[in-house]
């Protein structure tokens, strides 16, 4: 599914957070929106994914300009999520449940997604006894699972270990192929390096430079941009 954002305006308090001119998502794509604290990342991934009403401006999904009718083809996974006070496990199957699969379906799902992180002395743990790092993994298998044509993930790894988010960022991988495609904010350059196809940079609640990963990276224009990756943070 594509999205594309046209003169989007979020305001808080009376107070634009956020100012979108244009910007399209095609299908099959990882997206890295990068951004110092408070540039607006989070506001843009609520606005879009439909989680949050914006002030002014229109998204379009597929060229239909209602999220209502695609909540279906999205997911999202927030920067802090919330996980309900049950079981690893039905914490993971519930989005499966609630989008009514059957119960076939659930099995292969949930036998293919955790192949990925290796949690299996977790799964009957309540959620309220893990660890942050395990928190997390468990919000992104939830999100996971639901195989949606557009995911949103909020920094997903900032609190996993390092060879947890090398496997995280290979399930994000498979999240993108096909028509498939992943919004993924992130301070992590290497973690761009790595997954990303394009990179998308917001400073003060507006994009200063976007483009394939290979060239924002390597050229960018933006002073902001340039002193972030010489300090290589
Ligand atoms: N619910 C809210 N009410 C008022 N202001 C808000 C609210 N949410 C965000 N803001 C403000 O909007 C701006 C953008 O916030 P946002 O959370 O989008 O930043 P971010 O780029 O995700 O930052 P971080 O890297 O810290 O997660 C900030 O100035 C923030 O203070
Ligand atoms: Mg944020």
């Amino acid at each position: 599914m594509k999205i594309k954002v046209l003169d989007l305006s979020k305001e808080y308090n009376g107070k634009e957070v956020l100012y979108i001119d244009e910007l399209n998502f095609k299908e099959g794509y990882v997206y890295a929106l990068m951004g110092l604290n408070g540039s607006g990342k989070t506001t843009l991934l609520q606005c879009v994914s439909g989680i949050e009403a914006f002030t002014r401006g229109t998204v379009l999904y597929d060229d239909i300009s209602s999220s209502e009718f695609v909540t279906k083809d999205i997911s999202v996974m927030l920067q802090s999520p919330y996980l309900f006070n049950s079981s690893v496990i039905e914490n993971i199957i519930m989005g499966l449940k609630f989008r009514k699969l059957s119960e076939e379906i659930i099995q292969e799902r949930i036998k293919h997604y955790l192949t990925f992180f290796n949690i299996e002395d977790l799964l009957n743990k309540n959620t309220r006894e893990l660890s942050g790092g395990e928190q997390a993994k468990v919000a992104l298998l939830r999100t996971a699972v639901l195989e949606t044509k557009v995911t949103f993930l909020d920094e997903p790894t900032a609190s996993m270990d390092i060879e947890s988010t090398l496997i995280a960022e290979k399930l994000i991988r498979t999240m993108a192929e096909g028509k498939r495609s992943v919004i993924l904010v992130t301070h992590d350059l290497m973690q761009v390096e790595r997954v990303a196809d394009f990179v998308i940079f917001l400073d003060k609640g507006s994009i200063i430079e976007q483009g394939e990963k290979s060239v924002v990276l390597k050229f960018p224009e933006h002073k902001l941009l340039r002193q972030i990756l010489k300090r290589g943070d």
